[in-house]
């Protein structure tokens, strides 16, 4: 398995990375990450939405040297625009006990549904990413669940292109268009809910190609998204299961496999649409 990805600033990211979406802060997200950094995970993502940087950064101060751990974290919509998104950037530090971060990610895009100037919004937002990455305070930037039509608008204004696209992505719904708009202008995808967020677990397609491997179900999902170049951020509060998907060892799919899995029922999809989201 590689260990690393390579962004386009030549910065290496590990390649498989512990989410923290709806860990609950104080002991619950507490906990999971220092199991996590003890199972040996290098790279922690969380987001200002996630009201858990502060448990991260408690966890990591005590458990690991900050400069051993790729950390992400991500502005959320209400903190749009140049001077918001510098403020929430600066909240999010004192909270993760850090003064930088690895990589910064606008969480969602102002959207079509909601703005007229919905390209502007995130131009004014990016700007303020771009100060922070030439500041040395953000390693790496990018954005989170952008489609090809907010990255083409963005791309244009851009003077430092983004280096990340965090999106949903799982057997199931793999968000084709956007995963090759982003390959082919080098921009590394992430996948956010890389299990269906558990909802995929039970597909017996699923199973069954996890029983031929003798690994587990968190397991397929894992290496369907590393087999195709997308960084997996999977979560779990359980000891063992945080282990266990950091683990995919060198098993390696069929084509038909990745095929199979791409088209089994879309049961993990979330529902949301960047496009239309209204929040
Ligand atoms: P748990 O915390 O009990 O392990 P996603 O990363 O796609 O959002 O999925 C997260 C969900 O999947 C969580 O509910 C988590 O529950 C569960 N999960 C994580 N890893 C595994 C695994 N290897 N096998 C089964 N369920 C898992």
């Amino acid at each position: 398995m590689k260990k690393h990805f390579e962004l386009n600033n030549s910065i290496k990211i590990p390649s498989i990375g512990f989410g923290t979406w709806l860990i609950e802060d104080g002991a619950p997200c507490y906990n999971a990450v220092k199991t996590a950094l003890n199972a040996g995970y290098t790279h922690i993502d969380t987001a200002a939405t996630y009201k858990n940087e502060a448990s991260v950064g408690k966890a990591i101060k005590e458990v690991a040297k900050r400069e051993d751990i790729f950390l992400t974290t991500k502005v959320w919509n209400t903190d749009r625009g140049y001077n918001q998104t510098l403020e929430a950037f600066n909240h999010s530090l004192k909270l993760l006990q850090t003064d930088y971060v690895d990589l910064y990610l606008i969480h969602w895009p102002a959207n079509q549904s909601q703005f007229d100037n919905w390209a502007e919004i995130n131009s004014d937002t990016w700007r303020a990413l771009e100060t922070l990455y030439e500041q040395g305070k953000a390693k790496a930037i990018g954005v989170s669940n952008f489609l090809t039509p907010h990255l083409e608008a963005l791309w244009k204004d851009a003077k430092v292109k983004p280096m990340v696209n965090q999106i949903e992505f799982h057997p199931g719904y793999t968000q084709e268009e956007t995963v090759k708009w982003c390959k082919d202008h080098n921009v590394l995808v992430q996948a956010w809910s890389p299990l269906g967020s558990g909802r995929i677990l039970e597909d017996p397609q699923v199973i069954e190609i996890a029983n031929k491997y003798n690994i587990s179900v968190g397991q397929v999902c894992i290496l369907f998204a590393l087999q195709q170049d997308v960084l997996p951020l999977p979560k779990s509060t359980n000891p063992e299961r945080i282990a266990l998907n950091l683990e995919v060892g060198d098993v390696q799919l069929t084509k038909q496999e990745i095929e199979l899995l791409k088209n089994i029922q879309t049961t993990g999809f979330s529902g949301l649409n960047p496009s239309e989201v209204e929040f």
